[in-house]
């Protein structure tokens, strides 16, 4: 039952009950989940690392790994039964590996907090989102490369002010777009390969987590949150020079300027005037970039004025990596083609 103290892991010295409103205003479970399988991960190492302290007998340790792994699959599979009382993901993944093995699941909690599991989880999240939004962008940037050098020909009116300025060629254009991605790809490498190397303070076998080094300092290793407002600031930029390409295609897109054509596959049209075909694709891709950047000044509100170590403004504001990272969707390699000369 919600509200009732008996399930949950701080329970402790409360007697009374949490309000309603206070348990829908304090839970991350909607969107925490994500974490699931990472949250599994971190057990695990962790769970190793206990039984080579000699914390945890062998054969409780297999337990629980058995245990966790059971949970993994149930995730995999959306079968997985959140409950009312499941406040977040590490209660909900600790609650039913309890279900699964009995008491011996509290022992995992040795030595560790949410506040621990809840930034090792988000590094390994954002290092897996990293990878996948380089590779789409690498998929980009490899698009318009080629695209440059098939449709060298292609000549255009090159544009300051919006007039009519010199010659450029079509190649030249796709180029100056893919620059500033370039330098964004490089950027996001950056973010993974400094900010996203270290482990928590705890050291829990960051090997098997892949984490080159453990953080330095304790305090700081549950508070801090610069990785995100790394990732965030690339992202914000990355999306800024997406926006800028879309505007642009968007303005040749027009009769009035007739220099390309969408695909069908991106556009859509209007019931009551068949003539058009609107680029709403770019126009998406447009818009998303001032959520991107919205989320990082979010979070650097929050960040300003905290106190040392963890404070619930992390919970809810920390979550911004998520929208970052889901706001970039895999980029087609035909989006749109030159209008035939003539
Ligand atoms: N769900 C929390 C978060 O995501 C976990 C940390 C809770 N810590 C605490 N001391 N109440 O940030």
């Amino acid at each position: 039952m919600a509200g009732c103290l008996g399930n949950k892991l701080w329970g402790g010295i409360f007697g009374g009950s949490t309000d309603p409103v206070m348990e829908k205003l304090n839970t991350s479970i909607n969107y925490d989940q994500r974490l699931s399988e990472v949250d599994i991960q971190e057990s695990m190492a962790y769970a190793k690392a206990l039984e080579r302290t000699g914390i945890l007998p062998k054969c409780e340790m297999e337990k629980i790994l058995g245990g966790l792994a059971k949970i993994s699959e149930e995730w995999s599979k959306g079968v997985f039964v959140v409950k009312p009382t499941d406040e977040d993901i590490h209660t909900a993944n600790e609650r039913r590996l309890k279900q699964l093995t009995g008491d011996i699941a509290g022992k995992l909690h040795t030595g560790r907090s949410r506040n621990d599991q809840v930034v090792t989880d988000l590094k390994m999240f954002m290092r897996n989102s990293i990878s996948v939004i380089s590779s789409h962008l690498q998929q980009l940037i490899k698009t318009l490369v080629e695209r440059a050098a098939t449709e060298i020909e292609i000549i255009l009116p090159g544009y300051t002010h919006l007039q009519r300025a010199q010659p450029i060629r079509w190649s030249q254009f796709l180029l100056s777009h893919t620059l500033p991605l370039t330098h964004n790809s490089e950027h996001l490498g950056e973010v993974k390969n400094e900010h996203l190397a270290f482990g928590k303070n705890i050291n829990i076998g960051i090997e098997k987590l892949d984490f080159a080094s453990i953080s330095l300092n304790s305090m700081d290793a549950v508070s801090e949150r610069d990785f995100v407002v790394e990732f965030l600031s690339v992202a914000s930029l990355m999306m800024i020079h997406l926006s800028k390409m879309a505007e642009d295609l968007i303005i040749y897109c027009t009769s009035e300027f007739g220099f390309i054509t969408f695909s069908d596959t991106y556009c859509t049209g209007a019931s009551l005037m068949p003539q058009k075909k609107n680029p709403d694709s770019m126009e998406l891709i447009r818009s998303k970039a001032g959520r991107v950047f919205g989320r990082l000044s979010a979070l650097l509100m929050v960040l300003k004025g905290l106190p040392s170590t963890y404070n619930k403004d992390l919970q809810t504001e920390g979550r911004t990596i998520f929208h970052g990272s889901y706001t970039f969707h895999t980029a087609s390699p035909e989006p749109f083609s030159p209008t035939p000369p003539g």
